[in-house]
């Protein structure tokens, strides 16, 4: 088992990374929370689908009542009627501040139960057990919860920091690919930003030709250290700036045209991390038309994105409706966009003025494929 510790203001926490859920999870337990006299297992039903047998052994092993709470899959119940369900099971079942919510799943569940946890009796005791590359690698880490209102995303939400997070990298041997390629767009942005070396595991880890080569990767010696090494840079990410001020903007890489992406295209079809992908190609691009970078970068970030199947262009859709979303982009300051971009791998650079001419035009590059 290995273990990172995330300081933040509000507390210091352990992020352990185990593949034996079943006996390390218990262990910890009967060890770090004492004082606490029950444990509420929230999930979804997909999830809970194939881990029941596994949930149920470990929650038996850790000597507390525990109650398992099951929500539907999906992020449209990543919502405040959700949230209200399971405070009703959190008065149900007499929980007092001590006791332990345990967030089972993606990042739906996580930040759903981590919202309910940062509100129930003003906040609670909060585990995430995240079982997809997105909660392992970013949600779980750092302290957002939230869910989403009103048709926006993640608008009624809290800075609240788990007491500890239980990652069992081998829950991730059970998503489906598009869950793999999600997942991977962001460790792809943790090589590109802070660590060139995960790029390179992640081309060592992967052979070119097989087909079902992602899902060998995920079990792979070489994906668990990349987990290890995306976790840390989380940790440290939300260490120096928790309440995203500044510094942590720059998780925000490929995340700009990516939630345009997302939003022109009604959250179907893409997902988050698939949209990223081709977002961190547009804001390479970008970074190349302004001469921060050289072109050979990109190129060798391609090579990678195919090898790992991640999208590199942009869907042709309404380019209107994609240049419309910028201005809700969160980062947006001023009339202008706030742009994570590079010169070079792991050199990024926040620019704020931004030719609006320059972003279209590589939003029609990388739409239609133009030079
Ligand atoms: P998700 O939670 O919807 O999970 C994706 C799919 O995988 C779901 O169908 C889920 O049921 C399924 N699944 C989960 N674990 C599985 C497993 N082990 N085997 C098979 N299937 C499994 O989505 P996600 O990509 O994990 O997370 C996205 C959510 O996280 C969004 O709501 C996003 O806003 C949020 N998010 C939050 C933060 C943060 O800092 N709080 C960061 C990134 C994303
Ligand atoms: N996932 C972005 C952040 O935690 O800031």
């Amino acid at each position: 088992m290995r273990i990172i510790t995330a300081k933040t203001k509000a507390r210091d926490y352990p992020i352990y990374i185990s593949q034996q859920f079943s006996e390390h999870f218990p262990l910890l337990i009967r060890k770090n929370f004492k004082d606490s006299e029950k444990i509420i297992l929230v999930t979804n039903d997909k999830v809970f689908g194939i881990y029941e047998s596994n949930i149920k052994n470990t929650l038996d092993k850790c000597s507390l009542p525990h109650e398992i709470v099951v929500i539907r899959d999906g992020e449209e119940n990543k919502n405040l009627q959700k949230a209200e369900y399971i405070f009703g099971k959190l008065v149900d079942f007499n929980v007092h501040r001590n006791d332990i919510i345990t967030a089972f799943g993606g990042g739906v569940i996580g930040d759903l139960a981590g919202f309910v946890a940062s509100t129930y009796q003003r906040g609670i005791r909060l585990i995430h057990c995240p079982t997809t590359i997105v909660g392992q690698v970013d949600s779980s880490i750092g302290g957002k919860v939230a869910v989403n209102y009103s048709g926006i995303k993640n608008i009624v939400g809290n800075f609240y920091q788990p007491h500890m997070i239980f990652i069992d990298p081998t829950f991730n041997h059970t998503l489906e690919e598009k869950q793999i390629i999600n997942g991977l767009g962001e460790v792809v942005k943790y090589g590109i930003i802070f660590k060139k070396k995960i790029l390179d595991k992640l081309s060592q880890s992967i052979e070119d030709k097989k087909e079902d080569r992602l899902f060998e990767m995920v079990r792979s010696d070489i994906f668990r250290e990349i987990i290890y090494m995306c976790c840390s840079i989380k940790a440290m990410v939300a260490q120096k700036d928790e309440f995203d001020i500044s510094y942590r903007n720059l998780l925000n890489f490929g995340h700009t045209i990516g939630h345009c992406i997302e939003s022109a295209l009604e959250f179907k079809g893409l997902s988050h991390g698939e949209a990223v992908s081709a977002g961190m190609i547009v804001a390479i691009d970008i970074s190349v038309s302004l001469g921060l970078c050289k072109k050979e970068v990109k190129e060798w970030i391609l090579g990678i994105y195919k090898k790992l199947k991640l999208p590199y262009r942009i869907p042709e859709i309404d380019i209107d409706k994609i240049v419309c979303a910028l201005k809700y982009d969160k980062k947006f300051k001023t009339m202008q966009n706030k742009f994570v971009l590079i010169k070079g791998i792991n050199k990024p650079v926040f620019i704020y003025d931004v030719d609006r001419g320059v972003i279209i035009d590589n939003i029609k590059k990388s739409m239609y494929n133009y030079i």
